[in-house]
């Protein structure tokens, strides 16, 4: 955390799941969600992460939470493979089984190394097939399982993360960038769905965001030139100013906001 973050009442005590929080955003969000004093549970595969992120995050937040009288709860990983539709539907029936329902759904988790950039001459059927299940299918069935208890509570919010790539566009990834965009796709159309029920869902459009796997397999000195012709901002974009955009989406704070989908790219595409 580079500066003290807002601080949303509305947060605490609330059960969030998120999927891929040990690195990149989604460990910048169990860390927000965490200060905010919600009970943080994530998935992920990288357990070495998700033990470094608690520990951090448990760290941080509870000395700065100390200061701010937020009781601050250590957040909970779950081993889960995504791309695996059975390993999902068991580790979400155990969460619901024992937290009773998920208050807030942070649909976070994709393929975002190298591997995911695959040309569409060189795309084949297995390929396609793990691409769409990292990327989105998970998106669907764990929203799918939830709905039910946040419908039963009337109340519940969503956030999904998709990408600016199929909007830019950007060449090299066309299943990564057809996964992105359908997730605005589900976004709008289960928002619908979910409304009546006082459920939110929104989705957040990153542009290049300097993670670790990003600086580590894509941000070259060639690619950055790229991204700086055209951000408007001038500087790499953190993981964390994606994370605060998501809290305050899941937030009361935005208690009008669904089928919505906000752009955090320093300026890259101007609009949805
Ligand atoms: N970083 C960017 O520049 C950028 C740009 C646009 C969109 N996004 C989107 O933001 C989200 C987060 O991206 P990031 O850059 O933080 O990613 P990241 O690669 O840094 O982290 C992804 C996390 O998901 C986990 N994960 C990957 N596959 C998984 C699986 N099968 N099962 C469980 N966990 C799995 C990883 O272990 C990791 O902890 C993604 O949806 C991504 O598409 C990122």
């Amino acid at each position: 955390m580079t500066s003290a973050p807002a601080i949303y009442p509305s947060l605490a005590g609330k059960t969030v799941l998120i999927t891929g929080g040990a690195e990149g955003i989604g460990a910048a969000a169990v860390e927000r969600f965490t200060y905010q004093g919600s009970q943080v549970l994530f998935l992920d595969i990288n357990k070495d992460s998700a033990q470094s992120t608690i520990d951090n995050v448990f760290s941080i937040c509870s000395k700065v939470g100390a200061r701010s009288n937020i009781e601050v709860k250590k957040p909970i990983f779950h081993y889960c493979d995504l791309s695996n539709l059975d390993e999902v539907k068991a580790t979400i029936t155990a969460i619901l089984g024992e937290w009773g329902k998920v208050d807030i759904l942070i649909n976070n988790a994709a393929a975002t190394g190298q591997g995911a950039r695959l040309k569409t001459e060189d795309v084949t059927s297995e390929s396609w097939d793990f691409l769409v299940n990292t990327n989105l299918r998970h998106v669907f069935f764990l929203t799918q399982a939830v709905l039910p208890a946040m419908k039963a509570a009337g109340s519940g919010s969503i956030v999904n993360l998709g990408s600016i790539t199929w909007r830019i566009p950007a060449p090299d990834s066309p299943v990564y960038a057809a996964c992105k965009a359908a997730i605005m796709g589900l976004t709008r159309v289960q928002s619908k769905e979910a409304g009546a029920a006082n459920i939110r869902i929104n989705s957040v459009m990153p542009g290049a965001i300097a993670t670790q796997r990003q600086r580590d397999d894509v941000l070259t000195p060639e690619y950055r030139a790229e991204v700086m012709r055209g951000q408007s901002l001038q500087r790499d974009l953190l993981p964390e100013e994606v994370a605060k955009v998501i809290v305050f989406l899941a937030s009361d704070e935005a208690s009008g906001v669904t089928g919505s989908t906000y752009t955090v790219d320093g300026g890259w595409c101007s609009d949805p």
